[in-house]
């Protein structure tokens, strides 16, 4: 199909953050641009969490933009990433998601490379009965996998591969890093994976989980059980880069007389709801900061969450112009007693892809997809709710903490 030229020719809307071209969900060139000055530029990527690779040799897979990575703990427990892609000719080292190797050992033609992603064998590299084989002068150390630089932050491992990307705690500034340290405070215990495709663009699920005006709209179960409103106390936080947001909110604060929550004028209100099994809103306070709902995005592309007493990470990987991968980590520690484990598992109906509230996004992001298809010009979106502010705030009523992902975009991205 033509396109028109897309934002990289045009340039972005003369009105700056309150509008995005809607170029930049479809067009095969940003996404291009994307890999090389985004994925592959000054920004930390979400790689694990280390509790996933606890002995050595302990390997996952995991990707930064589309660009398949290996992470392995070494000989020495360290933490090492790199490009899953042989350096013979190219094929994918490993391909099983996690395991446990003391080499990885190509299945194309046998080439192995250490834990620390040293090249050390070649199948037939003298040849056979002094025939063939690798030049005397090939040198092994040359071909060693692409590394990938690594840090690590209560055992949340992220990777960058540009040497220009700050120390993660620059990166984040004092609040984000905050926020990190409440939540990954003592030894974690994975309670499960699992992933799914989304068919649309993975920018406007960022956008989405940094919304917080469509929270209590469009997620009927969130308004109506009181997870989420705006009329609880809460705030809507960036760090001074702009590019990181938190949302989160105290539900016991609520006080909804006399706001649009009350007497069914929102139509996400339906007081005559009621759980046939209430249980699935047990809970316990979590934390003593009082926030039962926060959600928190790195940039660009991971998300952490506390759903009351679901915690999790949502990683999401881009897959195409129009096409995303998200994947779910959900947690707990590993000094839960077996009722919070419980709870927690209980929780987990809330989101993911058959939840309550994760399914709802979806559609949603696809319905754009959907529907900025055989526009006529450059048409864009409008993100003006609370003005053109790209700051803080301690009402919800704000789409500062979308525009604030969209100039982490524009810096990165030259647009
Ligand atoms: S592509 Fe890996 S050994 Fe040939
Ligand atoms: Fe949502």
């Amino acid at each position: 199909m033509d396109r028109k030229p897309s934002a990289i020719e045009t340039g972005w809307p003369e009105e700056g953050l309150t509008r995005v071209p809607y170029d930049v969900f479809d067009s095969g060139e940003i996404f291009e641009r994307e890999q090389e000055r985004l994925f592959r530029g000054p920004t930390w990527n979400y790689l694990g969490l280390e509790c996933e690779i606890p002995e050595p040799g302990d390997y996952k897979l995991n990707f930064i933009g589309t660009t398949p990575i290996i992470v392995c703990r070494n000989g020495e427990g360290e933490v090492r990433a790199f490009v899953n892609r042989c350096t013979h000719r190219g094929s994918l080292l490993c391909f099983r998601n996690r395991g446990n190797e003391k080499v990885f050992t190509c299945v194309y033609h046998n080439w192995s490379f250490d834990l620390d992603g040293n090249l050390k064998g070649i199948a037939f590299r003298r040849g056979v009965n002094g025939q063939g084989g690798m030049p005397k002068d090939f040198d092994e150390e040359k071909h060693g996998l692409e590394a990938v630089r690594v840090t690590t932050r209560g055992g949340v491992v992220f990777g960058t591969f540009s040497d220009d990307t700050p120390d993660l705690e620059e990166y984040l500034g004092p609040q984000m890093t905050g926020f990190i340290d409440r939540m990954f405070n003592r030894p974690l215990r994975v309670m499960g994976h699992y992933s799914h495709r989304l068919r649309n663009n993975w920018k406007l699920v960022m956008e989405n989980v940094r919304d917080p005006y469509h929270a209590s709209i469009l997620h009927l179960f969130f308004g109506s059980f009181g997870l989420s409103r705006h009329t609880m106390e809460g705030a809507a936080l960036l760090d001074d880069s702009a590019w990181h947001h938190i949302v989160y909110t105290k539900r016991a604060t609520d006080d909804i007389s006399g706001s649009e929550y009350e007497g069914g004028k929102l139509k996400s209100m339906k007081s005559n709801l009621s759980l046939a099994d209430p249980t699935l809103l047990d809970e316990w306070q979590e934390f003593d900061d009082g926030i039962t709902n926060m959600v928190q995005t790195v940039f660009p592309a991971v998300t952490f969450q506390q759903i009351t007493n679901c915690l999790g990470v949502r990683h999401l990987v881009p897959k195409g112009p129009d096409e995303a991968e998200m994947i779910w980590t959900l947690f707990g520690y590993e000094d839960d007693e077996d009722w919070q484990r419980e709870i927690r598992r209980t929780q987990a109906n809330l989101v993911g892809p058959a939840g309550l509230i994760s399914l709802e996004d979806g559609a949603v992001t696809n319905f754009v997809q959907r529907a900025i298809r055989g526009r006529e010009g450059h048409e864009a979106s409008v993100v003006e709710l609370g003005g053109d502010a790209v700051e803080s705030s301690a009402n919800r009523v704000t789409e500062a903490t979308v525009r604030g992902f969209w100039k982490g975009y524009r810096d990165v991205m030259g647009l």
